[in-house]
Protein backbone atom coordinates (compact mmCIF):
# COMPACT_ATOMS: atom_id res chain seq x y z
CA UNK A 1 0.00 0.00 0.00
CA UNK A 2 1.44 3.71 -0.97
CA UNK A 3 0.53 5.78 2.03
CA UNK A 4 0.85 8.79 0.00
CA UNK A 5 -2.04 7.70 -1.55
CA UNK A 6 -5.91 9.72 -1.06
CA UNK A 7 -7.60 7.10 -2.23
CA UNK A 8 -8.28 3.17 -1.98
CA UNK A 9 -10.03 0.62 -3.62
CA UNK A 10 -12.88 -1.13 -1.57
CA UNK A 11 -13.22 -4.83 -1.90
CA UNK A 12 -15.86 -4.13 -4.84
CA UNK A 13 -13.68 -2.05 -6.69
CA UNK A 14 -14.96 1.39 -5.42
CA UNK A 15 -12.41 4.01 -4.66
CA UNK A 16 -12.93 5.55 -1.33
CA UNK A 17 -10.73 8.98 -0.12
CA UNK A 18 -8.48 7.62 2.71
CA UNK A 19 -9.53 11.04 4.64
CA UNK A 20 -13.06 11.91 5.22
CA UNK A 21 -15.46 14.57 7.16
CA UNK A 22 -16.99 13.42 10.17
CA UNK A 23 -20.29 15.53 10.86
CA UNK A 24 -21.72 13.69 14.23
CA UNK A 25 -22.79 16.21 16.77
CA UNK A 26 -23.06 19.03 13.91
CA UNK A 27 -26.25 20.44 13.70
CA UNK A 28 -28.27 21.09 10.86
CA UNK A 29 -28.25 24.70 10.89
CA UNK A 30 -24.73 24.83 10.59
CA UNK A 31 -23.81 21.31 8.95
CA UNK A 32 -24.04 23.17 5.19
CA UNK A 33 -21.63 25.99 5.76
CA UNK A 34 -19.29 23.19 7.30
CA UNK A 35 -19.48 21.07 4.65
CA UNK A 36 -18.47 23.66 2.34
CA UNK A 37 -15.65 24.77 3.65
CA UNK A 38 -14.63 21.36 4.26
CA UNK A 39 -14.89 20.77 0.73
CA UNK A 40 -13.07 23.81 -0.02
CA UNK A 41 -10.42 22.95 1.72
CA UNK A 42 -10.33 19.72 -0.38
CA UNK A 43 -12.52 16.85 1.47
CA UNK A 44 -14.32 14.53 -1.08
CA UNK A 45 -15.93 12.21 1.27
CA UNK A 46 -18.41 13.07 3.78
CA UNK A 47 -19.55 11.11 6.50
CA UNK A 48 -23.31 11.11 8.13
CA UNK A 49 -25.93 8.86 9.66
CA UNK A 50 -29.31 9.67 10.10
CA UNK A 51 -29.10 9.57 13.75
CA UNK A 52 -27.08 12.90 13.23
CA UNK A 53 -30.10 14.67 11.68
CA UNK A 54 -28.37 16.63 9.73
CA UNK A 55 -28.88 14.88 6.19
CA UNK A 56 -30.87 17.74 5.19
CA UNK A 57 -28.37 20.36 5.46
CA UNK A 58 -25.58 18.10 3.92
CA UNK A 59 -27.55 17.32 1.00
CA UNK A 60 -27.72 21.25 0.63
CA UNK A 61 -24.22 21.60 0.71
CA UNK A 62 -23.80 18.82 -1.69
CA UNK A 63 -26.11 20.28 -4.30
CA UNK A 64 -24.61 23.66 -4.01
CA UNK A 65 -20.62 22.70 -3.56
CA UNK A 66 -20.55 23.35 -7.64
CA UNK A 67 -18.29 19.53 -7.57
CA UNK A 68 -20.05 17.09 -10.09
CA UNK A 69 -21.70 14.23 -8.31
CA UNK A 70 -19.40 11.72 -9.02
CA UNK A 71 -16.37 13.61 -7.55
CA UNK A 72 -18.12 13.46 -3.88
CA UNK A 73 -17.81 9.63 -1.45
CA UNK A 74 -21.18 10.68 0.53
CA UNK A 75 -21.66 8.19 3.67
CA UNK A 76 -24.94 7.46 5.64
CA UNK A 77 -26.37 4.99 8.30
CA UNK A 78 -29.26 3.11 9.01
CA UNK A 79 -30.28 3.56 13.26
CA UNK A 80 -31.01 0.67 15.14
CA UNK A 81 -34.86 1.78 15.10
CA UNK A 82 -35.09 1.50 11.75
CA UNK A 83 -33.56 -2.72 11.40
CA UNK A 84 -35.53 -5.35 9.40
CA UNK A 85 -36.47 -5.58 5.89
CA UNK A 86 -39.13 -2.94 5.21
CA UNK A 87 -38.24 -0.34 7.87
CA UNK A 88 -34.50 -0.56 6.20
CA UNK A 89 -36.00 0.12 3.05
CA UNK A 90 -38.53 3.19 4.13
CA UNK A 91 -35.37 4.44 6.07
CA UNK A 92 -33.02 4.13 3.14
CA UNK A 93 -35.82 6.26 0.73
CA UNK A 94 -35.81 8.92 3.60
CA UNK A 95 -32.19 9.29 4.00
CA UNK A 96 -31.78 9.87 0.17
CA UNK A 97 -34.43 12.47 -0.12
CA UNK A 98 -33.06 13.94 2.84
CA UNK A 99 -29.46 14.19 1.50
CA UNK A 100 -31.27 15.10 -2.23
CA UNK A 101 -29.23 11.83 -4.27
CA UNK A 102 -30.35 8.90 -6.20
CA UNK A 103 -27.22 7.08 -5.11
CA UNK A 104 -25.38 7.21 -2.19
CA UNK A 105 -21.51 6.00 -1.99
CA UNK A 106 -21.62 3.58 1.07
CA UNK A 107 -24.63 2.83 3.55
CA UNK A 108 -23.92 1.30 6.72
CA UNK A 109 -25.88 -0.60 9.67
CA UNK A 110 -24.71 1.49 12.43
CA UNK A 111 -24.86 -1.01 15.18
CA UNK A 112 -24.80 -4.79 15.30
CA UNK A 113 -28.07 -6.15 16.23
CA UNK A 114 -29.71 -9.39 15.46
CA UNK A 115 -31.92 -7.85 13.17
CA UNK A 116 -29.25 -6.70 11.18
CA UNK A 117 -29.05 -9.55 9.02
CA UNK A 118 -33.05 -9.14 7.69
CA UNK A 119 -31.91 -5.61 6.89
CA UNK A 120 -28.81 -6.99 5.20
CA UNK A 121 -30.79 -8.83 2.82
CA UNK A 122 -32.24 -4.98 1.58
CA UNK A 123 -28.68 -3.43 1.48
CA UNK A 124 -27.79 -5.86 -0.90
CA UNK A 125 -30.64 -4.77 -2.97
CA UNK A 126 -29.65 -1.36 -2.91
CA UNK A 127 -26.36 -2.38 -4.18
CA UNK A 128 -27.66 -4.42 -7.36
CA UNK A 129 -30.16 -1.45 -8.10
CA UNK A 130 -27.23 0.72 -8.07
CA UNK A 131 -28.55 2.93 -5.56
CA UNK A 132 -26.10 2.31 -3.06
CA UNK A 133 -22.02 1.75 -5.05
CA UNK A 134 -21.20 -0.35 -1.35
CA UNK A 135 -22.30 -1.41 1.80
CA UNK A 136 -20.67 -1.64 5.36
CA UNK A 137 -21.30 -2.11 8.98
CA UNK A 138 -19.87 -0.52 12.08
CA UNK A 139 -19.14 -1.14 15.13
CA UNK A 140 -19.17 -4.98 14.54
CA UNK A 141 -16.90 -7.07 16.45
CA UNK A 142 -15.33 -10.21 15.10
CA UNK A 143 -18.57 -12.21 16.29
CA UNK A 144 -20.93 -9.89 14.49
CA UNK A 145 -19.12 -9.95 11.22
CA UNK A 146 -19.10 -13.95 11.55
CA UNK A 147 -22.69 -14.03 11.89
CA UNK A 148 -23.83 -11.53 9.01
CA UNK A 149 -21.46 -13.19 6.71
CA UNK A 150 -22.61 -16.90 7.41
CA UNK A 151 -26.36 -15.81 6.14
CA UNK A 152 -25.73 -13.42 3.71
CA UNK A 153 -24.27 -12.74 0.23
CA UNK A 154 -22.41 -9.82 0.04
CA UNK A 155 -19.30 -9.08 2.49
CA UNK A 156 -18.77 -5.60 4.09
CA UNK A 157 -17.02 -3.50 2.17
CA UNK A 158 -16.19 -1.27 5.04
CA UNK A 159 -16.23 -1.95 9.34
CA UNK A 160 -16.44 1.85 10.65
CA UNK A 161 -15.08 1.22 14.79
CA UNK A 162 -13.78 3.24 17.07
CA UNK A 163 -9.99 3.42 17.16
CA UNK A 164 -7.52 4.93 18.20
CA UNK A 165 -4.10 4.89 19.88
CA UNK A 166 -5.86 3.85 23.36
CA UNK A 167 -8.20 1.48 21.33
CA UNK A 168 -6.53 -0.10 18.84
CA UNK A 169 -9.29 -3.31 18.30
CA UNK A 170 -6.49 -5.86 17.20
CA UNK A 171 -9.04 -8.98 17.07
CA UNK A 172 -11.28 -7.39 14.90
CA UNK A 173 -8.69 -5.18 13.15
CA UNK A 174 -7.10 -8.47 12.24
CA UNK A 175 -10.10 -10.20 11.01
CA UNK A 176 -11.24 -7.19 8.55
CA UNK A 177 -7.67 -7.25 7.02
CA UNK A 178 -7.64 -10.83 6.43
CA UNK A 179 -11.25 -10.86 5.06
CA UNK A 180 -10.77 -7.60 3.01
CA UNK A 181 -12.96 -5.93 4.75
CA UNK A 182 -11.43 -1.88 4.72
CA UNK A 183 -11.56 -0.16 8.86
CA UNK A 184 -12.39 2.88 8.89
CA UNK A 185 -11.54 4.76 12.21
CA UNK A 186 -14.55 6.79 14.23
CA UNK A 187 -13.42 9.05 16.90
CA UNK A 188 -9.54 8.86 15.04
CA UNK A 189 -8.03 11.50 17.25
CA UNK A 190 -9.85 10.57 20.53
CA UNK A 191 -12.48 13.54 20.13
CA UNK A 192 -9.44 16.07 20.34
CA UNK A 193 -8.10 13.84 23.22
CA UNK A 194 -4.70 12.88 21.54
CA UNK A 195 -3.91 16.62 22.00
CA UNK A 196 -2.58 16.02 25.27
CA UNK A 197 -0.50 12.83 24.55
CA UNK A 198 2.96 13.14 25.55
CA UNK A 199 4.37 10.30 23.04
CA UNK A 200 2.20 11.91 20.00
CA UNK A 201 3.53 15.45 21.21
CA UNK A 202 7.02 14.00 21.30
CA UNK A 203 6.74 12.08 17.91
CA UNK A 204 4.89 15.18 16.39
CA UNK A 205 8.06 17.55 17.06
CA UNK A 206 10.56 15.16 14.64
CA UNK A 207 8.00 15.89 11.73
CA UNK A 208 6.96 19.35 12.33
CA UNK A 209 3.14 17.66 13.01
CA UNK A 210 0.46 18.62 15.76
CA UNK A 211 -0.47 15.29 17.76
CA UNK A 212 -3.45 14.87 16.02
CA UNK A 213 -1.82 14.45 12.44
CA UNK A 214 0.21 11.86 14.10
CA UNK A 215 -2.17 9.82 15.01
CA UNK A 216 -4.40 10.10 11.81
CA UNK A 217 -1.17 8.87 9.99
CA UNK A 218 -0.30 6.09 12.02
CA UNK A 219 -3.90 5.39 11.24
CA UNK A 220 -2.73 5.72 7.40
CA UNK A 221 -0.23 3.77 7.77
CA UNK A 222 -2.05 1.08 9.64
CA UNK A 223 -4.04 1.07 6.28
CA UNK A 224 -6.80 2.25 8.21
CA UNK A 225 -9.64 5.29 6.75
CA UNK A 226 -10.24 8.06 8.92
CA UNK A 227 -13.57 10.44 9.71
CA UNK A 228 -11.90 13.21 12.17
CA UNK A 229 -14.67 15.97 12.67
CA UNK A 230 -14.16 19.80 12.94
CA UNK A 231 -15.83 22.84 13.11
CA UNK A 232 -12.58 24.62 12.78
CA UNK A 233 -10.90 25.34 9.35
CA UNK A 234 -7.39 25.70 10.53
CA UNK A 235 -7.99 21.76 11.87
CA UNK A 236 -10.31 20.86 8.76
CA UNK A 237 -6.92 21.80 7.14
CA UNK A 238 -4.46 20.11 9.65
CA UNK A 239 -6.43 16.79 9.61
CA UNK A 240 -6.14 16.49 5.84
CA UNK A 241 -2.38 17.89 5.96
CA UNK A 242 -0.67 14.60 6.44
CA UNK A 243 0.50 12.87 3.52
CA UNK A 244 4.01 14.45 3.21
CA UNK A 245 5.75 12.59 5.90
CA UNK A 246 5.98 9.08 7.00
CA UNK A 247 6.10 7.43 10.78
CA UNK A 248 8.93 5.67 11.01
CA UNK A 249 8.67 2.18 12.21
CA UNK A 250 9.89 3.03 15.47
CA UNK A 251 7.46 5.56 15.58
CA UNK A 252 4.41 3.17 14.86
CA UNK A 253 5.46 0.74 17.94
CA UNK A 254 6.05 3.28 20.23
CA UNK A 255 2.13 4.49 19.36
CA UNK A 256 1.30 0.83 19.52
CA UNK A 257 2.13 0.63 23.01
CA UNK A 258 -0.39 3.48 24.21
CA UNK A 259 -3.31 0.10 24.19
CA UNK A 260 -5.73 1.07 26.80
CA UNK A 261 -8.80 -0.39 26.04
CA UNK A 262 -10.15 2.59 27.00
CA UNK A 263 -13.49 3.50 25.11
CA UNK A 264 -15.32 6.68 24.55
CA UNK A 265 -18.78 5.45 23.03
CA UNK A 266 -20.44 2.15 23.61
CA UNK A 267 -19.68 -1.48 23.80
CA UNK A 268 -20.83 -3.00 20.79
CA UNK A 269 -21.64 -6.13 22.93
CA UNK A 270 -23.70 -4.13 25.02
CA UNK A 271 -25.70 -2.65 22.25
CA UNK A 272 -26.29 -6.17 20.75
CA UNK A 273 -27.46 -7.49 23.48
CA UNK A 274 -29.73 -4.03 24.80
CA UNK A 275 -30.06 -2.13 22.04
CA UNK A 276 -30.06 1.77 22.95
CA UNK A 277 -32.51 3.60 25.08
CA UNK A 278 -31.36 7.36 25.25
CA UNK A 279 -33.01 7.29 28.85
CA UNK A 280 -31.01 4.38 29.74
CA UNK A 281 -27.83 4.76 28.04
CA UNK A 282 -26.94 8.46 27.66
CA UNK A 283 -26.21 10.48 30.88
N1 LIG B 1 -20.33 4.74 13.46
C1 LIG B 1 -20.39 5.22 14.67
O1 LIG B 1 -20.94 4.62 15.59
C2 LIG B 1 -19.72 6.53 14.97
C3 LIG B 1 -19.61 6.96 16.30
C4 LIG B 1 -18.98 8.19 16.54
C5 LIG B 1 -18.52 8.96 15.48
N2 LIG B 1 -18.67 8.51 14.18
C6 LIG B 1 -18.18 9.33 13.03
O2 LIG B 1 -16.79 9.58 13.20
C7 LIG B 1 -16.55 10.98 13.15
C8 LIG B 1 -15.35 11.36 13.98
O3 LIG B 1 -15.50 11.00 15.33
P1 LIG B 1 -15.77 12.09 16.50
O4 LIG B 1 -16.43 13.27 15.94
O5 LIG B 1 -16.45 11.34 17.59
O6 LIG B 1 -14.32 12.42 17.05
P2 LIG B 1 -12.92 12.90 16.46
O7 LIG B 1 -12.99 13.15 15.01
O8 LIG B 1 -11.90 11.94 16.99
O9 LIG B 1 -12.68 14.27 17.23
C9 LIG B 1 -13.44 15.41 16.99
C10 LIG B 1 -13.10 16.43 18.09
O10 LIG B 1 -11.71 16.74 18.03
C11 LIG B 1 -11.52 18.14 17.86
N3 LIG B 1 -10.46 18.29 16.84
C12 LIG B 1 -10.58 18.16 15.50
N4 LIG B 1 -9.40 18.31 14.89
C13 LIG B 1 -8.50 18.56 15.85
C14 LIG B 1 -7.11 18.81 15.84
N5 LIG B 1 -6.43 18.82 14.70
N6 LIG B 1 -6.48 19.02 17.04
C15 LIG B 1 -7.19 19.01 18.19
N7 LIG B 1 -8.50 18.77 18.27
C16 LIG B 1 -9.17 18.55 17.11
C17 LIG B 1 -12.85 18.68 17.38
O11 LIG B 1 -13.05 19.97 17.87
P3 LIG B 1 -13.55 21.18 16.91
O12 LIG B 1 -14.76 20.69 16.17
O13 LIG B 1 -13.84 22.26 17.90
O14 LIG B 1 -12.41 21.49 16.00
C18 LIG B 1 -13.85 17.72 17.98
O15 LIG B 1 -14.20 18.10 19.29
C19 LIG B 1 -17.88 11.57 13.63
O16 LIG B 1 -18.00 12.94 13.38
C20 LIG B 1 -18.85 10.69 12.91
O17 LIG B 1 -18.96 11.10 11.55
C21 LIG B 1 -19.25 7.32 13.92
Amino acid sequence: VNHKETTRKLNNGVDIPVVGFGTFKIDDKNVKELVLSAVDIGYRHIDTASYYNNEKGIGEAIKDCGLKREELFITSKLWMDDLGYNNTIKAFEKTMENLKLDYIDLYLVHWPRPLAVESWKALEEFVQQKRARAIGVCNYKKQHLEELIASTNIIPAINQIEIHPKLQQQETYEYCMKNNIAVEAWSPIMKGKVAEMEILITIGHKYNKSPAQVALRWHLQKNIIVIPKSSHQERMKQNMDIFDFNLSDEDMLSIATLEEDIRLGFDPDYIYKNGFDPKRDLK
